[in-house]
């Protein structure tokens, strides 16, 4: 791979140890993938956050890169293992507390901003059309690739900082516009509304084509949330890193040959597979990915006046969640028993052995908490969600 005299000077070490560790790490991924330069980037979201998943070796790690590395571009954080100012509320331990902290600490050592959200297009790290990006979270990649445009690969943890830390990325998969083609028309043959219904069409869609890129047609309006959703779930259940909508998304893509449907029987199917059996409910989670301020003020009025039974999180980012404070829906909602989770959520929070099942209204959500953390789930619209926090029982 070619390198500038400024990226030679950076794997030398003459920029520091963080820097030189980063180019090795960004120069072995550009070998791998067959990248022939780097290209700047203009934002970075860095997965890996959560202490439950990182342990002491990744704090390690980290604690090694603070020493001297500072980020040269606008990077934010992906969710943390809990809310870093109130987790005593969502039950998690000091010890996890402190070292949770400390990977936090790290981070804004090296100029992160701690946002710990995985929506960073809700609160300021939002690029524009064409721009390259290095970003981690899968569902915030297929949002950015998607309905932003900018081009982003699916990055690792390490590799997102190394890129925060240089400001480089090697060039291939999706900043190349031949890999952003779709090549499969996937024909929407029923009537969409809600981010329940976009999320169990990523779940069929991501079933059928894996993670080939689609050109998806049919559907005739798409919310943010809704669109969230979708990217979120057909992340989740395919593995693609971006899809077109036709007449929603900013499209560059000629239409593809191949073609399939997906109909009403495929989204109930989707939604049945991801309901257990059972009656019981003791943990609803909503948010993922994290709530906007619309969802969250959605759930305050539905809420307003009632005492919920069930552990209830609705999961977002700090500053959406300051933005609630503001307007009166986080005491509506806490007024309730509900709690809402910032910088965190229901699947990197510490909590596999403290619920058995699970309601939500998110695809991905049953996918990681059944696959990380164990649980039941159930899955409906938020309305049915509440419900569940309100009796403690799913009535299908
Ligand atoms: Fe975000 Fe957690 Fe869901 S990181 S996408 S809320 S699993």
């Amino acid at each position: 791979m070619e390198l500038t005299k400024e990226q030679q000077e950076m794997l030398e070490g003459k920029k520091g140890n963080a820097v030189r560790k980063s180019m090795e790490i960004l120069c072995a991924l550009g070998e791998i993938y067959g990248a022939k330069k780097m290209i700047p980037v203009s934002s970075v979201q860095v997965a890996g956050v959560s202490y439950d998943n990182l342990d002491d070796a990744g704090l390690e790690y980290l604690a090694e890169l603070a020493q001297d590395g500072r980020v040269r571009v606008l990077t934010t954080l992906n969710p943390a293992g809990m809310d870093l100012m109130e987790w005593k509320k969502l039950g998690i331990s000091d010890e996890f507390a402190s070292k949770q902290l400390e990977v936090v600490e790290a981070f804004s050592r090296m100029g992160i901003i701690t946002s710990c959200t995985c929506t960073p297009y809700l609160i300021g790290n939002l690029p524009r059309f064409g721009e390259s990006v290095a970003w981690s979270e899968s569902s915030a990649v297929t949002f950015c690739n998607s309905v932003i445009g900018a081009k982003t690969n699916r990055e690792g943890g390490p590799s997102a900082l190394a890129a925060a830390l240089t400001g480089f990325t090697p060039e291939y998969g999706m900043h190349l516009e031949e890999n952003r083609q779709a090549v499969v028309e996937v024909k929407v043959k029923t009537k969409l509304k809600g981010t329940l219904a976009f999320g169990a069409l990523g779940e069929a869609i991501g079933k059928k084509i894996g993670d080939k890129i689609p050109l998806i047609t049919g559907v005739k309006e798409a919310s943010l949330e809704e669109l969230k959703s979708l990217s979120a779930s057909i992340a989740t259940y395919g593995g693609t890193a971006m899809f077109y909508i036709k007449g929603i998304t900013p499209s560059r893509t000629k239409r593809p040959q191949e073609k399939i449907e997906v109909t009403k029987d495929d989204l109930k199917a989707a939604m049945k597979e991801m309901t257990d059996d059972g009656e019981e409910v003791d943990l609803v989670g909503l948010g993922c990915p994290h709530a906007s301020i619309r969802e969250i003020a959605k759930v305050a009025e539905l809420l307003r006046g009632r005492k919920v039974k069930a552990e209830f999180w609705i999961c977002t980012a700090r500053t959406t969640k300051e933005l609630a404070d503001r307007m009166g829906y986080t005491k509506a909602i806490e007024d309730t028993g509900a709690k809402i989770a910032a910088d965190t959520c229901m699947v990197v929070a510490p909590i596999k052995s403290k619920f058995k099942v699970m309601a939500t209204d998110s695809a991905k959500g049953c996918y990681y908490g059944r696959g990380k953390n164990k649980f039941k789930t159930k899955i409906g619209s938020v309305e049915k969600c509440i419900e569940a926090a309100v009796t403690g029982k799913w009535k299908p």
